[in-house]
């Protein structure tokens, strides 16, 4: 059992701590700068397996002692890493066949970092022996508050072809359909005679001549989520049998691809996610407040820890963009203000050697003396001052589907447009939300969605008979549905629904469609919504009304004339679908009648001013983040924590600044 408390007091602060890199005078003086930085918390040993098990299954824990003693000297909490994202040459020495093998044959050898196979019975029993290791030494050392299992499990490998991961993923299969008549019909193997008749013949979906059975690829990423999980128990459970401090692994929710963060948060004791910009994207802040908001939501509204971002530029990207002054604040505070009780970054000094040494870090190559590292002391005595916002939540009226399952299966090969992405279309409708300034959480569409006004589905792809009925009966009970095109057309074994595209939303949005009509790019399409021509392009649908209303129609496009947007009373809520791919300016009005629907009201701020309140027992935390370069006045009663100024009404935050305000309960939100 774990007796869960907050890591430290206060939101934590910190990020990856790699002292092994460096010679031991420079550990004090690390510690030192930590101090003067403020921070709380750091995560060690996160990629030092070849340094605690030198040989295998013998330990050398010295250097990990010293470490953990001088923290703790100095006040500075450590989540301790089990080092199993990165084994050591001896284990690919003696254990060959656990390599990963990649989907066109490839053996991955030693000599970076990543995973080795997640169905190797060698590499869980050697990953669970250190984790073991580990917890047995340092379950009482006071530095140690949290544990930091593995590293972004299903990343840089996740998929495994190997002969160990087939023979697994054949295993897994009979427990899922017990039998090849039934995986034969789950499959769809009529098509093109690929009927089984041994379950020997099962294998993983490898390079094949054309593309492999789509609904056998699906159930392979659902078996590489299950087997990284497996993992992630073995080690946690390994860990519990000696400790009780909490468990977490890193996850990277808006980037995660083999990992069902909705089934993951439930293993973990906190939830803590990973985030770096995307640095072609000049409103990169947009999808991070996107990702913050995802991690929150699958930590069911509990606050969580933002493991790791960067300070300033990247290293991994083509061309990697460096923060200019004051972004690292913006977006540390954007995750803070959507539910991050603890702000780290990778990592505490940039190496000199290694991949890695052209990432930024708290403290850069350029030293003390650097922009960098004043930001960071800064923010951590900011962070020092908002001890008080710790616990409060975040609510929201909004809820957006989102569902791993659903993307997987979306971005399957031979769809009939690939300009239709899921993360495309999750983004566009986030965008026009945050626009509006309405602060949102996402959920899964089997979830209990009655506590929303408005349920947003941008990319719902695959949707169950019991998410169907779920939506369906959100509505019935007086709920606003708006569902994006290309929904609901197949099930959970990716065939297209009997009944045809969108037959599990036909009773609530009183449509179906007949045909998919992608658009060419020389065809100009616009929308007529009450007279006024909104442009889309790409995507347009020839859709069968079955009761629902139309509110917009197709002009130009091989839709022509025809209904692209329609709105349906069902009970007594309303669903609303759009059957184009609209893009954040085309969406503005249509939205704004989907929240008069649903009685939600924008925020009506300045675009570029993000808000989020974070709800506590005695005060209400509004957290503020000016994305403009001018300076912007924000209509608020309360104490200013950064500064103590009180604000009598309003505030002026300037071009790029930050600020959080402590304001009675019941504020807005
Ligand atoms: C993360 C990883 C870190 C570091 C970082 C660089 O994905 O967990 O170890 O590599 O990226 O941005």
């Amino acid at each position: 059992m774990s007796t869960f408390t907050w890591p430290t007091a206060g939101i934590s602060y910190g990020g990856d701590y790699n002292p092994e890199q460096w010679p031991r005078p420079v550990w004090d003086e690390d510690v030192a700068l930590m101090r003067e930085a403020g921070v709380t918390l750091v995560s060690v040993g996160i990629f030092s397996w070849a340094l605690l098990e030198p040989r295998e299954d013998e330990y050398d824990f010295g250097w990990l002692d010293d470490v953990l003693d001088l923290l703790h000297r100095n006040g500075i909490a450590v989540d301790l890493g089990t080092p199993t994202a990165s084994p050591p040459a001896w284990f690919y020495d003696a254990y060959p066949d656990s390599r990963v093998v990649t989907r066109d044959g490839t053996a991955l050898g030693f000599g970076s970092r990543g995973m080795v196979s997640p169905s190797s019975v060698e590499y869980r029993a050697a990953a669970t022996r250190i984790a073991s290791a580990l917890a047995e030494r340092y379950a009482t050392h006071p530095a140690v508050v949290l544990w930091h299992v593995h590293n972004e499990y299903g990343a840089p490998v996740g998929e495994d072809f190997s002969a160990q991961s087939v023979a697994a993923f054949r295993e897994w299969l009979r427990g899922r359909y017990g039998s090849l008549d039934a995986l034969n019909a789950a499959w769809g193997t009529a098509f093109w005679g690929q009927h089984y008749r041994e379950w020997a013949h099962v294998g993983a979906p490898a390079a094949t001549a054309s593309t492999p059975n789509p609904a056998q690829q699906l159930d392979f990423a659902r078996f590489t989520d299950h087997q990284l999980r497996a993992c992630f128990i073995a080690e946690r459970d390994a860990i519990r049998a000696h400790a009780t401090q909490p468990i977490t692994t890193n996850f990277m929710a808006h980037q995660s691809w083999n990992t069902d963060l909705w089934q993951w948060a439930r293993e973990v004791d906190l939830v803590s996610d990973d985030h770096y910009l995307w640095s072609p994207d000049p409103e990169a802040h947009v999808a991070l407040a996107l990702s913050a908001d995802l991690t929150r939501s699958v930590a069911r509204g509990k606050p969580w820890v933002l493991m790791e971002h960067s300070t300033s530029a990247v290293n991994w990207q083509g061309h990697n963009i460096a923060k200019r002054p004051g972004e690292m604040h913006r977006n540390a505070l954007t995750h803070l203000g959507r539910g991050a009780d603890g702000i780290l970054f990778f990592q505490w000094r940039a190496s000199r050697s290694g991949a890695e040494k052209f990432h930024s870090a708290m403290l850069p190559h350029a030293g003390t003396g650097s922009r960098v590292f004043r930001e960071v002391v800064e923010l951590g005595h900011r962070i020092g001052a908002l001890a008080e916002v710790a616990g409060s939540r975040v609510r929201a009226d909004v809820a957006v589907l989102y569902d791993w399952e659903s993307l997987w299966a979306q971005e399957l090969e031979w769809r009939p447009s690939d300009a239709l992405g899921f993360r495309e279309r999750m983004r566009t409708y986030y965008e026009r939300l945050w626009r509006d300034g309405v602060t949102v959480d996402f959920a899964h569409p089997e979830d209990d969605l009655s506590g929303y006004r408005l349920v947003v589905a941008p990319a719902s792809y695959l949707v169950t008979a019991a998410a169907g009925k779920n939506l369906t009966d959100y509505v019935a009970q007086g709920g606003t549905l708006l569902v994006s095109c290309f929904a609901g057309v197949v099930d959970e074994h990716d065939a297209v629904h009997a009944g045809g595209f969108g037959a599990p939303l036909r009773d609530v949005l009183g449509t179906a469609v007949e045909e998919f009509l992608p658009v060419r790019a020389a065809d100009v399409t616009t929308v007529d919504l009450d007279g006024t021509a909104i442009p889309t392009g790409v995507w347009a649908e020839q859709l069968v009304l079955d009761g629902a209303q139309v509110r917009g129609v197709y002009r130009g496009g091989p839709a022509d004339g025809a209904a692209a947007i329609t709105r349906n009373g069902h009970g007594t809520g309303t669903g609303w679908y759009v059957s184009t791919a609209l893009g954040v300016e085309a969406l503005a009005p249509v939205l704004a009648q989907v929240y008069a629907d649903a009685g939600i009201t924008p925020s009506g701020r300045p675009e570029g001013l993000e808000v989020v309140t974070r709800h506590g027992a005695e005060h209400d935390y509004l957290v503020a983040v000016n994305h403009r370069d001018e300076d912007v006045d924000l209509e608020v009663t309360g104490t200013e924590l950064f500064s103590g100024e009180e604000a009598g009404g309003s505030y002026r935050i300037g071009g790029g600044g930050v600020a959080v305000f402590r304001t009675p309960v019941g504020g807005d939100h």
